[in-house]
């Protein structure tokens, strides 16, 4: 079977109240639109034409160099035209999927189940969901013989329509020549002034097609995004899927209500998540590794056994096996922990390497610097990496110890096994094994305190 999808992503998303386009608002840290086409992947339909229109150029950045192919939809007049203008996307398919790109919790088992009633021979199969209240949703009406007739959108609906609890996901399955042709029949007659897709099964039905309705195996698939607060509640679902499948595989989350892990981190078993820990981005956190209370990752990776303690922000960097951060640490993009590092409180790296067994351990500043295995940074000193034009590089070796409050002028060397006296400004490379020191020396008045008192005294 020839499957392609058209993925519906042209609409304004007038109830969001934004000026960015609907599919771009994020659910729990990804573009919605990036649901509906995970569920197509994961469906094994590579194949996909994305339906754009308002924002469309900002909806194509987000998602392009994937393999989707776009389509314009200018002006975006509803969901049935939107399926017209990518005819061409789909010509030469036997079946069409065509799935709202609104849909954040839409499963790659339900396009399956759709998938399966087309192989079965339906013309036609949409995915349903039956709630209590079924709100502005369009009503899935059935037939004498139980199978769908027709749908009808809530605001063209009679009161005994609209009391139909059966709701019609906008997730569909296609013959697509009774596609083509019952496309042709669409007119925009009704509340909205818009072509609807939903018309489409109607003129299938009526033509003699068998359409099916495939019931959701999770009623909250069904759940379109409209407004801001259905973003939050999509977003609440989705953490917490993600939480209890993390937990399940063995990641100990102390407080899942305060925590968070992106979709795309990957937590190993036996990591341990204290309360308020956020994991955005393509984060990894291996075996023993404890982060938290209060740490925030993005796009950042933790060795086994490595600790993050209270209060770090680490973006972009590594900390390898064994490496203890913070608390109060900044790791910024290009950092890497070597093995079994120290990073103490107050201390900011940028693009900097810290050997394996190094320490910087307190109010440090380190940035475009390399620093040898086993080196001692001392407390307050700082890399001046940036002249007010350019960044230079700072190389500290093995076993280098940095007296504390120094200050290193890059480009500078400090070589393996040397020594920078406290307070030093060091402008210079320091050989190895070498002392350097460059502060005023010591001087020292004897009686000199003793003699201000007494002469103050006088008067
Ligand atoms: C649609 C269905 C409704 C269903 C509901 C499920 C129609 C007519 N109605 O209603 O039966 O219960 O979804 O959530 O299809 N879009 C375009 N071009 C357009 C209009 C919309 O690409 O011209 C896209 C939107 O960006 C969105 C999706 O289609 O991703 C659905 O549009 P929306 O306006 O939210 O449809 P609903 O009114 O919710
Ligand atoms: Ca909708």
């Amino acid at each position: 079977m020839d499957v392609r999808a058209v993925v519906l992503a042209a609409g304004k998303g007038t109830r969001m109240r934004s000026a960015r386009p609907k599919v771009l608002h994020r659910v729990h840290g990804l573009p919605l639109l990036e649901y509906p086409l995970r569920a197509l992947a994961g469906a094994g339909v590579s194949r996909v034409a994305v339906v754009t229109g308002h924002e469309a150029e900002a909806v194509e950045r987000s998602f392009a160099g994937r393999g989707f192919t776009f389509v314009r939809q200018d002006p975006p007049r509803g969901t049935g035209h939107a399926v017209m203008v990518a005819r061409e996307a789909i010509a030469g398919a036997d079946t069409v999927l065509v799935v709202n790109g609104d849909l954040p919790l839409l499963r790659a088992e339900s396009l399956r189940a759709l998938l399966a009633r087309r192989a079965a021979g339906d013309a036609a199969a949409l995915l349903s969901v039956t709630l209590p209240d079924a709100g502005a949703y369009g009503r899935v009406v059935r037939g004498a013989d139980g199978g769908v007739a027709r749908i009808v959108e809530a605001r063209d609906a009679s009161p005994e329509e609209r009391a139909i609890g059966e709701i019609n996901v906008g997730v569909y399955a296609f013959a697509a020549d009774a596609l083509e042709r019952a496309l042709a029949t669409l007119r925009p007659q009704n509340a909205q002034g818009e072509y609807y897709l939903t018309d489409v099964v109607a003129a299938i039905a009526a033509g003699g097609g068998r359409v099916s309705a495939v019931a959701a195996a999770d009623a909250d698939e069904g759940r379109g995004v409209n407004t801001v607060a259905e973003l939050a509640a999509a977003t609440a679902l989705r953490r917490a899927a993600r939480l209890h499948g993390l937990m399940e595989a063995g990641v100990a989350i102390e407080d899942p209500a305060s925590t968070w892990v992106s979709e795309d981190a990957v937590v190993a078993a036996d990591a341990v998540l204290r309360p308020f820990t956020v994991i955005d981005g393509a984060s990894r956190v291996e075996a023993g590794a404890v982060l938290g209370p209060f740490v925030r990752l993005e796009s950042a990776s933790v060795g086994a056994g490595a600790t993050v303690l209270d209060h770090c922000l680490l973006r972009e960097c590594q900390v390898e096996q064994g490496a203890t951060i913070g608390p109060f640490a900044h790791l910024r993009p290009e950092t890497v922990i070597e093995p079994g590092a120290k990073v103490g409180n107050f201390v900011e790296l940028k693009k900097t390497r810290l050997g394996a067994g190094a320490k910087a351990p307190h109010l440090t500043y380190l940035g475009d610097a390399v620093i040898g295995p086993k080196a001692n940074i001392g407390a307050g000193t700082i890399t001046c990496n940036y002249d007010g034009h350019a960044k230079h590089p700072t190389a500290i070796g093995a076993g280098a110890f940095v007296g504390s409050n120094s200050t290193l002028v890059a480009p500078v060397t400090i070589a393996d096994g040397a020594y920078v006296g406290a307070g030093s400004v060091i402008t210079k490379d320091v050989p190895a094994d070498a002392l350097a020191v460059s502060r005023p020396s010591q001087v020292v008045k004897e009686g000199w305190a003793r003699r201000r008192r007494e002469s103050r005294g006088k008067h």
